[in-house]
């Protein structure tokens, strides 16, 4: 039997719980794949991981929030100011929060009784395993891990770092969830092993515009679909992030719309 013949040729989708960002990638995320976010700091990444897993529970798909650098509690305050309620999502078990914030204080070794063990053995490895469990305990298919730099920058020898990086990404591979990582522009292009790694890799930056700064997204990578290959505008609201599809970034200024924010 030809098994090939069986096998979907086109991917399923996802929504990232942001409609224009959708239509960016032609319909949604890869599900079960892996998406870097890569933005400047206060882009709005951690608002748009809150989207793809608050959007995610609305449809029953019960998300996983790894968090490698602020608390819960800091979370589920920001992402309720942007019309988010977590702490509904977590009680009804549509969404779990994993605090690993103190991963990034433990020291290059660790000693375990007489013996010495690498940070990357230690910490990485106890975290992926964490994140597994949950996982499959909690039939999660919505992971986001915000932001990988927090775990990257305690690397600063380029074949250890990105050896972290692929163990990572293997074992959120095998957990099959579409995840989200995001991540800032401080790591050298020539030791982000992980760009090749991922599926797609979007982009979120500042742009000056007179006296105004813009806000601008970019799909530089999306595997086995036809992206939208401009820069778009996008700005946060009150209901979070809102991307305008159809706007060429040149235009430099939002459309006209009644959508109330506060960062004009
Ligand atoms: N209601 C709102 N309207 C407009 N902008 C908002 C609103 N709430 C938050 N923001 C903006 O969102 C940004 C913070 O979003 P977020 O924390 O997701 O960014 P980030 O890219 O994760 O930042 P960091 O690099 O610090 O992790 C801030 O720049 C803030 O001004
Ligand atoms: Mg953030």
């Amino acid at each position: 039997m030809n098994q090939e013949a069986d096998t979907p040729i086109a991917y399923p989708r996802v929504t990232s719980g942001v409609e224009g960002l959708d239509v960016m990638v032609n319909g949604g995320l890869p599900k079960g794949r892996i998406v870097l976010i890569r933005g400047a700091p206060g882009m709005g990444k951690t608002i748009l991981c809150g989207q793809f897993l608050y959007k995610g529970a609305k449809n029953g798909e019960k998300g996983l929030f790894v968090s490698l650098e602020e608390t819960r509690e800091q979370l589920i305050r920001e992402l309720y100011l942007v019309g988010m309620d977590f702490r509904r999502l977590e009680r009804d078990g549509l969404v779990t929060f994993l605090d690993a914030s103190p991963v990034r204080h433990i020291p290059a070794e660790v000693k375990l009784g007489n013996i010495s063990v690498g940070k990357r053995d230690f910490s990485l490895l106890a975290l992926a395993k964490k994140i597994k469990n949950i996982a499959e305990a909690n039939r999660i298919e919505r992971i986001v891990v915000d932001p990988l730099t927090a775990l990257t920058i305690q690397y600063p020898e380029d074949g250890e770092r990105r050896l972290m990086v692929l163990d990572l990404l293997e074992v959120l591979a095998q957990i099959g969830a579409t995840c989200l990582m995001t991540e800032d522009f401080g790591t050298p292009q020539s030791s982000r092993i992980e760009d090749y790694s991922v599926h797609g890799v979007i982009t979120m930056r500042p742009v000056e515009a007179g006296t105004n700064i813009v806000k601008t997204m970019a799909v530089v990578k999306m595997r086995e679909t036809k992206n939208d290959d401009q820069t778009r505008l996008y700005r946060i609201t009150d209901e979070g992030i809102v991307v305008y599809p159809d706007e060429n970034v040149l235009a430099l200024s939002y459309p006209h719309t009644s959508a109330k924010s506060n960062d004009t």
